[in-house]
């Protein structure tokens, strides 16, 4: 076979330096973890869904209850929705060719920016094509050389990935931790701006930002708070506002991000505040002036989502009911589901090949389930990560502990060491990219 280095040294000619450029291909050639876990039948990534139905979606032919998915309020499938993003694609097309800055706005964006920024009582908002790109849109934007971006250590990757765009130094803090961000907030130099980021609800973890005393301790030190509310509207405070709702504190919050891709059952982002800030946004974030807006059909969606998540506030009591079901359950039947308080249930299985084998074996039980391993999650305590919606019944989530119930047994889950010697805790996952080397050492050390 001739790679492209081989080409290059034929065009150079013999005569030519003998240094050779690396070939940036090699590593491709090298990976083997996808094919490998193919190879043993428990690949657990890019299935492919023939029919969603929300609860349940067809693959391979066969049901499976769907319980991998953001899709809380079950709108994603709502024919109402799906009518809105008709209609919208009737009206204003496919897509919209271009940026929002330029020729890309239609009269959609601006009503569910509209709609957005009276839900949340924000001065303003402005969307973003993802939910990614707000957080990385704003990130990169708001601060300066010289200023610190200090960040929860299980911010999700959209925020991590943003900060590496900002000029502004990335200071990790303890999970949760108010003594962790008010010591970080100490150290830094006077004349530095600070923005404390987290999430609302933590996407692995499930966990709530402990968002009172978080606040006060930023408020302390001047800086500015923004929270990531992906996994939070429309799960948590009245009508689904969100966490910084849930604890009453939307006028301390300088910041909201949100996405559209969970509760609102379509895609895309936003950031809500000052109107001043958000003016800056539009004319800075480089993510939204090099993209191409929104498309109709989703603005359509999430214009319908959000009416009927307020509307149908049934929908939220629903999807608490099913939670704590599945909380309680989980729990007797012995499973750790760490801290969780929110409709996110991540499951302990230890090892990546047992929560791998874990979740192939649900698979064929019938469920749809996704694992997580390092670095999403420490290593050695790999996770099958489970999320409820309103749309589960009864005897969707019967099935689901019966089914997790038997599993466990058959395979062995509760004597892996994360569960009779879970002392030996690595903290080993922030912020850490898995790099080959990287990851070896963390293994060696396990
Ligand atoms: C906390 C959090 N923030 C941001 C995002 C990115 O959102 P999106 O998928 O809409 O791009 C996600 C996605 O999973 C998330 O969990």
């Amino acid at each position: 076979m001739i790679y492209f280095a081989d080409i290059r040294e034929n065009l150079m000619g013999s005569n030519q330096s003998s240094a050779v450029a690396r070939d940036l291909y090699q590593k491709c050639r090298e990976y083997r973890d996808s094919a490998d876990a193919r190879a043993q039948g428990f690949y657990p990534y890019f299935r492919c869904i023939e029919e969603p139905h929300g609860n349940y979606v067809v693959c391979e032919g066969e049901r499976k209850i769907m319980i991998g998915s953001n899709n809380y309020l079950g709108l994603a499938q709502d024919p109402r929705v799906i009518e809105a993003a008709c209609e919208a694609t009737r009206r204003y097309g496919a897509g919209c060719t271009g940026s929002r800055l330029l020729n890309g706005t239609v009269k959609l964006h601006v009503e569910l920016e509209e709609a957005l920024a009276a839900f949340l009582q924000r001065e303003s908002v402005v969307l973003f094509s993802t939910g990614f790109f707000a957080n990385q849109g704003a990130l990169s934007s708001l601060t300066e050389e010289g200023d610190a971006i200090l960040c929860d250590r299980e911010n999700h990757a959209s925020i991590i990935d943003g900060c590496q765009f900002a000029p502004a130094r990335l200071v990790p803090y303890r999970h949760n931790s108010p003594a962790s961000l008010r010591n970080r907030l100490k150290r830094l130099p006077d004349e530095a701006g600070r923005l404390v980021v987290m999430d609302g609800v933590f996407s692995m973890s499930g966990d709530i930002a402990d968002l009172p005393p978080l606040v006060e301790a930023s408020k302390e030190h001047g800086a500015f708070v923004y929270v990531d509310e992906a996994h939070s509207l429309g799960v948590l405070g009245p009508q689904g506002r969100g966490t910084v709702h849930h604890f009453g504190l939307n006028d301390e919050v300088d910041i909201v991000m949100g996405t559209f891709s969970k509760s609102l059952g379509s895609m895309g982002g936003f950031i809500a505040g000052d109107g001043q800030m958000i003016e800056f946004l539009k004319h800075r974030a480089r993510c939204l002036i090099f993209t191409a807006a929104l498309a109709p059909a989703v603005a359509g969606a999430v214009l319908k989502a959000l009416e009927l998540m307020q509307e149908e506030p049934e929908r939220i009591t629903r999807l608490w009911e099913n939670t704590m079901k599945m909380h309680e359950g989980f729990k007797r039947i012995g499973f750790k589901i760490g801290t969780t308080k929110t409709p996110i249930v991540p499951l302990l299985i230890g090892s990546e090949a047992k929560a791998f084998i874990f979740t192939q074996r649900l698979f064929e039980e019938g469920i749809f389930a996704t694992p997580a391993i390092y670095p999403a999650v420490r290593y050695g305590e790999a996770i099958v990560r489970t999320s409820f919606m309103a749309t589960h019944t009864e005897s969707d989530l019967d099935r689901v502990l019966e089914i997790f119930e038997k599993l466990a047994r058959e395979l062995g889950t509760f004597n892996d060491p994360a569960y009779v010697n879970p002392t030996r805790r690595k903290n080993v996952f922030d912020f850490r990219l898995p790099d080959a080397a990287g990851l070896e050492e963390v293994r060696a050390d396990s």
